[in-house]
């Protein structure tokens, strides 16, 4: 009895001194990328939404192909909406940049729910020593919006971003974040995934490692979380009136339960709060979310590839259907386009759907991550 009051006090101490120290940051940035130009106009109501939807869904088609009219530079000068956090003893050795997916922002990484019982962030900061930098991606959260929803809001802006700010964190050019790091890792969830991929399939020495969570190379279920999303026009919902017509959002939580959540492996109350904390996304990011994986990587650091076994829109529900006896999972798949990856590993959480860092299995997720990072030469301290 005794023991174990002091073991509990001794716990409340060593959480107390080792917390995250963590400060919010806008970060002005100017980038240009070469997006596509689409012949589709930005969906103005419901029904123009679907319409979208049943376009970039039907089966034997590429809508994104099919409705290329070119390319154009598009150029900006942004903001983005930042948090840094460190150990309160310093800066770690490494620092994780974290890209959050479609549906979320920053919060995913840092998720106050439950007491921050399912915060990454808090995971790698307070138990691993880790610096982390979150942000929200270029057009979503407290980051600047995309006037043009399809033209300007595609990945490949967004990609330049992320570069942009790898870039500073590198030089210690972030204002506010001075500190030297020896290593970066980025760490994506789904569209993030994405975009930390098509940056290191570019520029494959911009990284010391990747992890790419909900994450596959395999476009053949995009349809069913497009599908699913049920999308609405984002500003018609009162919590995301400052986006421009044309943002898309799911109508309810059942299209946010649809695209994250697998069958009995989260707290219905947090799917609620996922809903309302709900971002939207734009018809352009949906059109160029799968292309731009679809490229070999050469980068040659660790790339762990970690998916729920029941992820909807990169495994179709079942990441070990694979069909093929010699291919263990869907996500596996991945080594084919990381030939030099070192080491390559895939791992796929029992149970979880594509939401990882929001169901029951996170301490798996997390462990999984945090060790495949300090046994392959990317531990913070
Ligand atoms: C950073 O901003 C977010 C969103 O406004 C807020 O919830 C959080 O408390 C802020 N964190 C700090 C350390 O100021
Ligand atoms: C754009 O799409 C419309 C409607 O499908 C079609 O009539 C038109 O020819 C297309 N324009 C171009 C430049 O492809
Ligand atoms: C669809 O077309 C785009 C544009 O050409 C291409 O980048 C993408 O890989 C294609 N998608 C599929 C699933 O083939
Ligand atoms: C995607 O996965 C399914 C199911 O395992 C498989 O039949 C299909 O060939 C895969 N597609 C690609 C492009 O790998
Ligand atoms: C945090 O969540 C995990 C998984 O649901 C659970 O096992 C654990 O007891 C929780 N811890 C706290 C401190 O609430």
């Amino acid at each position: 009895m005794v023991q174990s009051l002091t073991i509990a006090a001794f716990a409340a101490l060593t959480s107390v001194a080792a917390a995250a120290r963590c400060q919010n940051l806008t970060i002005p940035i100017s980038v240009s990328a070469r997006n596509g130009v689409f012949n589709q106009t930005n969906p103005t109501n419901a029904i123009e939404a679907t319409n979208f939807a049943l376009r970039m869904s039907r089966q034997g088609h590429n809508y994104t192909q099919e409705s290329l009219t070119g390319y154009n530079t598009v150029s900006g000068n942004y903001q983005i909406a930042a948090t840094y956090c460190e150990p309160d003893a310093g800066p770690g050795k490494v620092v994780q940049v974290l890209t959050h997916g479609i549906g979320f922002d920053r919060s995913y990484w840092d998720f106050s729910y439950n007491n921050y019982n399912y915060s990454y962030v808090r995971e790698a900061v307070d138990h691993y020593g880790y610096s982390t930098f979150a942000f929200d991606r270029l057009g979503i959260g407290m980051s600047t919006h995309f006037t043009d929803p399809i033209n300007e809001g595609q990945i490949w802006i967004e990609v330049a971003a992320l570069r942009y700010l790898t870039q500073g964190l590198r030089a210690s050019s972030i204002p506010g974040v001075s500190a030297k790091f020896q290593k970066i890792v980025h760490v994506g969830h789904s569209f993030g995934s994405s975009q930390t991929y098509a940056l290191t399939a570019a520029d494959p020495s911009i990284s010391d490692g990747l992890v790419l969570t909900g994450f596959s190379q395999n476009g053949s279920f995009a349809s069913q979380f497009i599908l699913g999303s049920n999308f609405i026009i984002a500003n018609t919902v009162p919590a995301l009136s400052s986006y421009v017509t044309g943002y898309l959002a799911p109508q309810s939580a059942v299209g946010v339960q649809i695209d994250f959540f697998a069958p009995n492996s989260f707290d219905p109350q947090l799917l609620q709060v996922a809903y309302q904390n709900g971002q939207p996304v734009t018809p352009g990011e949906i059109m160029t979310l799968v292309g731009a994986s679809a490229r070999p990587n050469p980068v040659a650091k660790p790339v762990l590839v970690i998916t729920g076994e029941h992820d909807t829109p990169y495994c179709g529900g079942d990441c070990l259907a694979t069909g093929n006896a010699s291919l263990p999972s869907i996500p596996a798949a991945s080594r084919m386009f990381l030939p030099n990856a070192a080491p390559f590993q895939a791992f796929i959480v029992p149970g979880s759907g594509h939401g990882l860092n929001f169901e029951y299995s996170h301490p798996t997720t997390y462990g999984t991550i945090l060790n495949f990072l300090a046994q392959n030469g990317l531990a913070a301290k």
